[in-house]
C-alpha cells in the first residue's frame, strides 16, 4: 500500500508530481478553453461575482492563500481567505455577488461545512475544491472542482495541498477567461507552464532529496525554526512551519519576510535555523527585498537555509545551505518551494523517530466544530 515507502507520507510526497497532471488532466479542451464540467453555476451568476471569499482550515487555507494572489492577479476579483471557524460567528459581509470557494482534502471538515452552510444562507453560491468524492462538503456545494490527488492517508497533507492550489489555479484562470480579463491564447500559455509543473516537482525529489533530508536529520535536535517567504512565498513559510509543528513538535514559525523588521528579528539568535523563500531574480523587486532580509539576520547569527531558484547565484554569499528549485512564473512557485520543506519536516519527524504518519493529537478528518 505504501508503494515500496516507508511512510504513507513519504509515497504521497512522491505521488505530487501525478497529483498535479490528475488534477490538470481533461480539463482543457482542444481550443485551449478550460471547461470544468463540475462546474453548475450559471455563468452569469459568476460573471457578475463582485468578491470571492475562500474558506478552510489548516493546509486547506494556506492554499487558498496562495489562490488569492494568482486571482486577484487574472480576474481582478478581490479574494479574502477566511478559517471557517472564525467566519462562521462573525458578522461577515456575504451577498448574492459573493463566490464562496471552500477548500477541503476530506469534504469533512464541521467547521468548513458550518461556514458553507452560513454563507448559503447569505445568497453566496458556493464552489468546493474537495478531495473526496461525493464528502458531504462536495454534496453541499452548488459546484465542484475535484482534486484528483488520489486518497490521502497520511495525517498531515502534502499531495491534497499541490493538488488543492492546481485546482486554483484553475478555477483562477476559468474566471478570468469567463469575465473576459484573459483571452484562450494567453490562457493557453498559462496552462502551458502549469503542464510543465508535474515535471519540475519531479526535479526537486531526483535533485534535492536527499541533501534536504540529511540537513532534516542534522537539525533533529532544534527546539525552534522560522519561516520567512514573501508575496506567494508567505503562505508557503506557513505552510512549511505547520509541517514542522504537526510532525516534529517544535516550535516553528512563519512570517512575512517584510515584517520581521516589525517584530519578529527579535527572536534571531546565533545559531537559530531559519528557512527562506526567495521569488525568483526575475521579479528584482520582490527578490532583492528578500535578499536583504537574508543578510539581515544572517548577521544575528541565524543559520540561513534559502529557497531559491536554480541560476540565483546572489543568494550563494548569504546562505549556509541552498535548496534548489526550477525557475518558473512567480505564481506557480508554491507548486515548487513548499516540497522541500515537506521533505524537510518529514526527515527530522523521522530522525526523532516519530509518527510520521499519525502525529500525536491529531486526526486527518476534523468532523467536530
Ligand atoms: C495539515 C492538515 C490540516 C488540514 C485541515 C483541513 O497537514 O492536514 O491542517 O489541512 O484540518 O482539512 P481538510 O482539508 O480535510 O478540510
Amino acid at each position: 500500500v505504501k508503494g515500496g515507502y516507508e511512510t504513507f507520507m513519504d509515497k504521497e510526497i512522491h505521488d505530487q508530481p501525478a497529483a498535479v497532471a490528475d488534477t490538470l488532466r481533461g480539463r482543457v479542451d482542444e481550443r485551449g478553453e478550460i471547461q470544468l464540467d463540475e462546474m453548475r453555476i450559471d455563468p452569469a451568476v459568476l460573471r457578475s461575482v463582485d468578491k470571492i471569499i475562500v474558506i478552510a482550515c489548516g493546509t486547506a487555507a494556506y492554499a487558498g492563500h496562495v489562490a488569492k494572489y494568482a486571482i486577484e492577479h487574472w480576474c481582478r476579483v478581490p479574494v479574502e481567505i477566511e478559517l471557517a471557524h472564525e467566519f462562521r460567528y462573525r458578522d461577515a459581509v456575504v451577498s448574492e455577488k459573493t463566490l464562496t470557494v471552500a477548500i477541503s482534502q476530506s469534504g469533512e471538515t464541521m467547521d468548513t461545512i458550518q461556514a458553507i452552510r452560513h454563507a448559503r444562507e447569505q445568497g453566496s453560491r458556493v464552489l468546493a475544491i474537495v478531495n473526496t468524492y461525493g464528502s458531504t462538503i462536495a454534496r453541499e456545494a452548488d459546484a465542484v472542482l475535484y482534486t484528483h490527488a488520489g486518497p490521502e492517508v497520511a495525517v498531515a497533507s502534502t499531495k491534497a495541498f499541490l493538488a488543492q492550489i492546481t485546482a486554483c489555479y484553475l478555477l483562477g484562470l476559468y474566471l478570468a477567461q469567463l469575465r473576459g480579463h484573459k483571452w484562450p491564447d494567453e490562457v493557453a500559455d498559462y496552462l502551458a507552464k502549469l503542464g510543465e509543473m508535474p515535471d519540475k516537482v519531479q526535479w526537486i525529489l531526483d535533485e534535492q532529496e536527499s541533501a534536504v533530508r540529511a540537513l532534516g536529520a542534522e537539525l533533529a535536535d532544534r527546539s525552534s525554526f522560522l519561516f520567512l517567504g514573501r508575496h506567494v512565498g508567505f503562505p508557503v513559510a506557513l505552510e512549511g512551519a505547520l509541517k514542522l509543528k504537526e510532525l516534529a513538535y517544535v516550535h516553528a514559525e512563519g512570517f512575512a519576510a517584510g515584517e520581521l523588521k516589525h517584530g519578529p528579528i527579535a527572536l534571531v539568535e546565533e545559531g537559530l535555523p531559519v528557512f527562506v523563500i526567495v521569488p525568483t531574480p526575475r521579479r528584482p523587486t520582490l527578490h532583492d527585498k528578500v535578499l536583504s532580509n537574508i543578510q539581515e539576520i544572517r548577521a544575528r547569527g541565524a543559520r540561513t537555509i534559502v529557497v531559491a531558484e536554480e541560476g540565483d547565484d546572489a543568494v550563494d554569499a548569504f546562505a549556509d545551505h541552498i535548496i534548489r528549485i526550477p525557475a518558473t512564473p512567480t505564481l506557480m512557485a508554491p507548486l515548487l518551494t513548499v516540497v522541500p520543506l515537506q521533505i524537510f519536516a518529514a526527515a527530522l519527524a523521522g530522525a526523532k523517530g516519530l509518527d510520521i504518519d499519525q502525529p500525536r493529537n491529531l486526526a486527518k478528518s476534523v468532523t467536530v466544530e
